[in-house]
């Protein structure tokens, strides 16, 4: 879409010793991007260059979206719908919106694929491919899509009833181009509830059976069904444990091998809200196991998949090739999700993350990190090694960081990064001294004033079992959010930054006691999908 290539010069200056001015210059970042014709009568929408707007990630063309909905592959295409208000940039009736694409990056809108009806709004849920067209839905020679999603009555819940929350099911059986709502809906009613929704469904091989997660206020549900139609409940799990200050959301149970050897565990993800560690909205996780009725854990302390405060309602995507898990949030907050300063559309994914299990210690640990195809977008640039003696700061300068990657290694433990501008404004992340916590700090990161939340409070991850020596660091921009990813995803944070103009500037210092190095260091420029 835009036009032209672009480099990103990076000059390094050592402020305080003048005489060792150093300009390095990381030109080499090269971007093939094609050089295209502009495009005559373009809007700025239609560019996707409104200020604040994704290049890299997805965001719908226009309007409100929220949680991801329905990820499924099939025949090659990854089918992303999402919650969707086509009318407005605020919540309100929701629809699932729709897109494909075939590498997770590159994206296509597609018209919106489930509209509400005289059932509800279309909330949140997933789509499975039925393989052995269970539901009667497709033919032996077309499998059918089918979508399982909960219905919201608006109009009980306004009234004060309860049970206006159910699921309903829906079919394609043209690879996911349109969809047919179950006659017999709603499949599961529960008349007494009041938060009861957000179904995430799989084939369960050992039972031949599908299984449905669902949350019931403060804990989960586990149902099975021979054909996606009649559902049984088949346990609970979670009213005393993990984080409970809000209500639980989105849940997803995926089974993964312990990395290097053949053991297999479960990750039971649940959004929760309020009650994040940094406010808010968060998703937490629980490694245990999965008998085909229930999931039980031993985990004692809470755990989060992302300690930022934009990263919820994620899900991993169905019948991915290779059985890969592939985790997609939504980049926002509820505390403010609605009052962010960006024009024609409202929300944004985060990047396809691959999730994968480590054994640690006597524990697990679930690492989340960009794809491996995240790597195609990012310029190609020469990396340096950088010191910076104690009590130094280096300041680097270039044309824009704001659609770029910042990635080094280090052993440190101590240390800040500065991302700065013309407009005096500042996004601060600190490793701190004692290595136990990473932290960011947006209070003077540009328009924070939208939303008293919003820039008032550090946010903190603890860190304190990183590796002993070196580790990566890789920073991902993108137009207002920033993804931090700590030793190849043990831990993540993302966060949404306004700043009112470009972010040009990287500061980085050293008040610690020790000389800083950071190894293969680069800034590069990254490619954008639209
Ligand atoms: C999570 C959520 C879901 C619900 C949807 C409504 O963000 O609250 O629980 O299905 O959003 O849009």
């Amino acid at each position: 879409m835009a036009v032209g290539t672009k480099k990103i010069t990076m000059n390094i200056s050592n402020n305080w010793m003048p005489f060792l001015f150093v300009v390095l210059f990381l030109a080499s970042c090269k971007n093939d991007k094609k050089i295209e014709a502009p495009m005559a009568n373009k809007t700025e929408q239609e560019e996707y260059s409104e200020p604040y707007r994704p290049k890299f990630h997805f965001s719908p063309e226009k309007m409100w979206m929220n949680d991801p909905n329905g990820m499924v592959y099939y025949k090659e295409i990854y089918h992303l719908f999402y919650q969707y208000h086509p009318e407005s940039t605020v919540w309100g009736p929701m629809h699932w919106g729709h897109a494909t694409s075939k590498d997770l990056l590159h994206w296509k809108h597609k018209p919106i694929a489930l509209y509400p009806d005289e059932n509800g709004f279309i909330f949140s849920g997933s789509a499975v491919l039925d393989k052995q067209n269970s539901s009667g839905f497709g033919t032996d020679d077309n499998r059918p899509l089918v979508a399982i999603f909960t219905y919201h009555d608006a109009k009980i819940k306004a009234a004060g009833g309860t049970g206006f929350e159910t699921q309903g099911i829906a079919y394609s059986v043209d690879n996911g181009e349109s969809w047919t709502k179950y006659k017999g809906n709603p499949v599961i009613a529960d008349e007494n509830s009041t938060d009861f929704r957000d179904p995430k469904v799989f084939w369960y091989e050992p039972d031949q059976k599908w299984i449905m997660t669902l949350v019931a206020g403060n804990h989960a549900q586990f149902y099975g069904s021979k054909n996606l139609k009649d559902w049984v409940l088949l346990g609970e799990f979670g009213q005393d444990k993990g984080a409970h200050g809000g209500v639980w959301e989105c849940p997803d149970l995926i089974s993964l091998k312990v990395e290097g050897t053949d053991e297999e565990k479960w990750v039971l993800f649940i959004s929760i809200n309020p009650g994040a560690p940094n406010g808010g909205s968060g998703t937490q996780y629980f490694i245990g196991d999965f008998d085909g009725k229930t999931f039980t854990t031993d985990q004692t302390e809470d755990q989060w998949i992302d300690w930022g405060t934009d990263n919820y309602a994620g899900v991993t995507f169905s019948n991915a090739p290779d059985d890969e898990k592939v985790f997609l949030g939504w980049m926002s907050n509820w505390q403010y999700a609605d009052k962010t300063p960006t024009s024609t559309w409202r929300g944004a994914m985060t990047l396809p993350r691959k999730l994968t299990l480590r054994k640690e210690g006597k524990g697990y640990a679930l690492f989340n990190y960009p794809i491996e195809k995240v790597d195609g977008l990012i310029s190609e640039g020469s990396t340096k090694t950088l010191n910076i003696p104690i009590g130094d700061e280096l300041s680097l300068s270039t044309d824009s960081l704001m659609q770029s990657e910042i990635r080094f290694t280090t052993s440190s433990k101590d240390f800040q990064l500065k991302f700065g501008n013309q407009a005096d404004e500042e996004l601060v992340l600190t490793m701190k001294g004692d290595g136990n916590a990473f932290t960011l700090d947006r209070s003077r990161s540009g328009k924070t004033d939208f939303q008293e939340n919003f820039g008032t409070s550090i946010q903190q991850m603890p860190v304190h079992d990183l590796p002993d020596g070196e580790y990566e660091i890789r920073i991902l921009m993108d137009g207002s959010s920033i993804e931090i990813f700590l030793n190849r995803g043990q831990h993540a944070m993302t966060a949404l930054v306004f700043p009112s103009e470009d972010y040009k500037a990287l500061k980085i210092v050293n008040a610690s006691d020790n000389a800083l190095e950071f190894t293969d260091f680069g800034i590069c420029a990254i490619k954008e999908v639209w």
